[in-house]
């Protein structure tokens, strides 16, 4: 791993994040208010040249893993040569996405033949009209739909992000967990993060320790296996369940000291965190013609100036970040 990946306290950044778009076909509470965001005008978004331009760079420096995301990445028009381009990339060893699933079933043969080899679908309930509630639109079979076309085209497992809210869809984390007895479905259960314009609330956080307390009352046998240093994720397997359960603890024991984690937004900044309000653009000095060496200078720079971990809850929630739709995730 070249020296431009590698922080003030060693960690190694060889997973990038992509957000392809900031539109979206669904309007979560948590990711975006209600009138929607102020979206980048299209010029000012990088293009797919641009991407493989600076994909390439982080690639050849030690990134083995993109994680394609949104707004929701699979609309983006150019989809599909980005993902043919991408995984070409000798070094690249894992093309994910992070989708909502609206569409995905449908794309999904050609996001398999263009390399993508992992993917992650968020669903937040089980239950039809409260999709509609939380998401301010419809479309939850075609999640479910999704869902089970990615099981059904060999991607193991599937992850599923439910992110869990009190009073919204804690009551239905038993029920996700019943999905996982015959399918390989990895469910996530997330700490709901503030985010500007997510109108978030600490009341409305359930902590790990509380989800955690939930589903082992109802499944004694949950066990925690063991989990990569750099995952957001700890995981727990069920006696007998094919698939897996997962919680993503950002708010009450966050996972920094393993982060391996850089964000490359739809209008070219570059986040090193999900929490860091700093950004460099490389869009502006990629247009102004400079070379591949100014530009690592450009990164080594702002990997170098990431903090040891996010500042905590309450002081996230004051600090002002961009919407998640603009940072995904
Ligand atoms: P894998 O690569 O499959 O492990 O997925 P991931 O967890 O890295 O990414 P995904 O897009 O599925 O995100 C799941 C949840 O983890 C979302 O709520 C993300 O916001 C959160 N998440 C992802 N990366 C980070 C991170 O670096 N820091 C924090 N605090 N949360 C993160
Ligand atoms: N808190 C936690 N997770 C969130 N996500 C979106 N907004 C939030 C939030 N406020 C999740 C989505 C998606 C992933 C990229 O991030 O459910 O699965
Ligand atoms: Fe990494 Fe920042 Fe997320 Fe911590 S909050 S895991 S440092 S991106």
């Amino acid at each position: 791993v070249s020296d431009m990946l590698i922080d003030g306290f060693g960690r190694m950044h060889t997973y990038l994040r992509i957000s392809l778009t900031e539109r979206c076909n669904l309007r979560c509470h948590y990711c975006m208010p209600a009138e929607g965001v102020e979206l980048t005008p299209p010029p000012q978004l990088l293009s797919h040249h641009e991407i493989l331009r600076l994909a390439n760079l982080f690639v050849t420096s030690g990134v083995d893993k993109i994680r394609l995301t949104g707004g929701e990445p699979t609309l983006r028009k150019d989809i599909q040569d980005i993902c043919l381009n991408l995984s070409a990339l000798k070094g690249l060893k894992t093309l994910a996405i992070t989708t909502n699933g609206i569409t995905l079933a449908r794309k999904l043969p050609m996001l398999k033949q263009c390399g993508v080899t992992a993917l992650n679908i968020s669903l937040d309930t089980l239950v039809p009209a409260k999709f509609e509630f939380l998401t301010r639109r419809k479309g939850h079979q075609r999640v479910m739909d999704s869902i089970n076309a990615a099981i059904d085209f060999g991607y193991n497992p599937v992850k599923v992000n439910c992110v869990v809210m009190r009073g919204l869809n804690d009551d239905e984390m038993c029920d996700f967990v019943n999905l996982t007895r015959d399918k390989p479905i990895n469910i996530r259960f997330i700490e709901f993060m503030p985010f500007d314009g997510n109108v978030w609330n600490v009341k409305k956080l359930v902590p790990y320790s509380e989800m955690l307390d939930t589903v082992s009352k109802q499944f004694p046998s949950l066990k925690r296996l063991h989990d990569h240093p750099t995952e957001t994720a700890k995981n727990f397997k069920i006696d007998g369940y094919m698939g897996t359960v997962s919680f993503i603890t950002s708010m009450t024991e966050h996972f920094c000291a393993g982060c391996n984690r850089l964000r490359l937004l739809a209008d070219g900044n570059f986040k090193v965190c999900l929490f860091g309000p700093s950004e460099v653009s490389l869009r502006d000095p990629l247009r102004c013609g400079v070379g591949d060496e100014e530009l690592r200078e450009i990164i080594g720079a702002a990997v170098k100036r990431k903090k040891a971990s996010h500042a905590g809850m309450f002081e996230i929630s004051k600090t002002a970040n961009r919407p998640m739709i603009h940072i995904g995730g």
